[in-house]
């Protein structure tokens, strides 16, 4: 928060509360102090209202609310940037420090939070341990630790490629056997431990005309299909441009070269962005940059090994789907 919005925040809620202490005093100011038959002079619909001071209980009340609001804003954060004088809060000033981990006593909501996390770490740690010291290939056969990987699964990566891991436009398949980087199960593990950042160039620079030709290569060569009536391409040509400018990561027969995540060619089921004559000319005109998202900050070595070994059985043997 800026000081000004800091400022204003603080203003706000203290002008608030001393307003409304005002309030309260200056309308007792002068009142007597025993019950009256009086009443302040006003008839609505003949009911009328005596002129009695408020009850000392219920006046105290209103007291007590204002000292707990006051109590409550120097010990909690609450007045813009100032954190509270219990200490849970002061990760805010550093996150990697929180309070849990200073041994910083005082019940705050954080704290209460680091101790449920610390709870499960020792009660599912050793578990986690017990998988990550063995080969993932052998986690992978593993009723107990397929579960476990499959609801990490469930809640980290099926946002992007599907409850069933079997990808969508722009997002792998994970249950097959095409692999842009890599399927066995030590790289499955970098690939989730570090994320992986595709770069197929644009290439604009071989106008419309090398664009339709080169595309016209890849689906009449390399897979072996029929061009659309209209597409007015000369594979021949493509395949000069495919030498000149493809085959550097794409491999001299366009099988692909996993070190740089550029994909096989010649198999169009594995292809993420479409393998149409007009969505080939699309990716190859404005280039892609499929990015998968680095996990070992998130989970830590422990449960990337799970997810490893998880994601390893759904393309090898052992049906992990069947565990659940
Ligand atoms: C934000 C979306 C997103 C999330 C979340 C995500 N991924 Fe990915 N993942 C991708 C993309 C995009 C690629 C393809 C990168 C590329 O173009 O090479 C990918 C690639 C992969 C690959 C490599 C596939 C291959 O063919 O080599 C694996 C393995 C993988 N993801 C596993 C996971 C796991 C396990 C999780 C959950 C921890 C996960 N992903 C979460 C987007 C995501
Ligand atoms: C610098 C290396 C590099 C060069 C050069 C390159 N590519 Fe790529 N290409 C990649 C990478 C990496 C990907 C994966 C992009 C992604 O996953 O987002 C890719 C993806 C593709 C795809 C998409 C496949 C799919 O999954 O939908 C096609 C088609 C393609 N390239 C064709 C070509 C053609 C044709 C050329 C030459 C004109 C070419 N590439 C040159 C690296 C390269």
């Amino acid at each position: 928060m800026t000081t000004f919005w800091s400022l204003y925040v603080t203003v706000l809620s203290l002008g608030t509360i001393f307003a409304l202490t005002w309030l309260l005093l200056s309308t007792r100011k002068g009142q007597r102090s025993e019950a009256t038959e009086e009443t302040v002079g006003h008839s609505f619909d003949g009911i009328e209202e005596y002129d009695n001071p408020l009850p000392k209980w219920w006046f105290m009340l209103f007291v007590g609310t204002i000292i707990f609001a006051l109590g409550y804003l120097v010990l909690y954060p609450g007045l813009g940037n100032w954190k509270g004088l219990l200490p849970g809060y002061n990760y805010l000033d550093n996150e990697k420090q929180t309070a849990f981990a200073n041994g910083q006593s005082g019940w705050t909501g954080v704290h209460e939070w680091e101790k449920e996390m610390a709870k499960s770490d020792a009660k599912f740690g050793p578990i986690f341990a017990k998988f990550a010291s063995m080969p993932i290939e052998e986690v992978a056969k593993d009723p107990q630790a397929l579960k476990m990987g499959g609801r990490l699964f469930a809640s980290n990566c099926s946002v992007c490629h599907g409850s069933d891991a079997k990808g969508a436009y722009g997002f792998p398949n994970l249950t097959d056997a095409d692999w842009r980087w890599g399927g066995d199960a030590q790289t499955i593990k970098t690939t989730i431990m570090g994320g992986r950042h595709a770069v197929m160039p644009a290439w604009d620079q071989l106008k419309d005309q090398g664009i339709r030709d080169v595309a016209a290569f890849v689906v009449t060569n390399l897979h072996g299909r029929k061009l659309p009536e209209d597409a007015k391409a000369d594979p021949a040509a493509g395949q000069k441009l495919f030498a000149a400018n493809c085959v550097v990561c794409h491999g001299p027969a366009g099988k692909g070269t996993p070190a740089m995540g550029a994909p096989d060619l010649t198999h169009p089921a594995g292809f993420i962005y479409g393998s149409s004559f007009a969505q080939l000319q699309q990716t190859i005109r404005y280039g892609r940059q499929g990015q998968m998202p680095a996990q070992e900050q998130l989970q830590g070595n422990d449960k990337v090994h799970l997810l490893a070994a998880y994601v390893y059985s759904l393309s090898h043997g052992e049906k992990a789907a069947d565990a659940e």
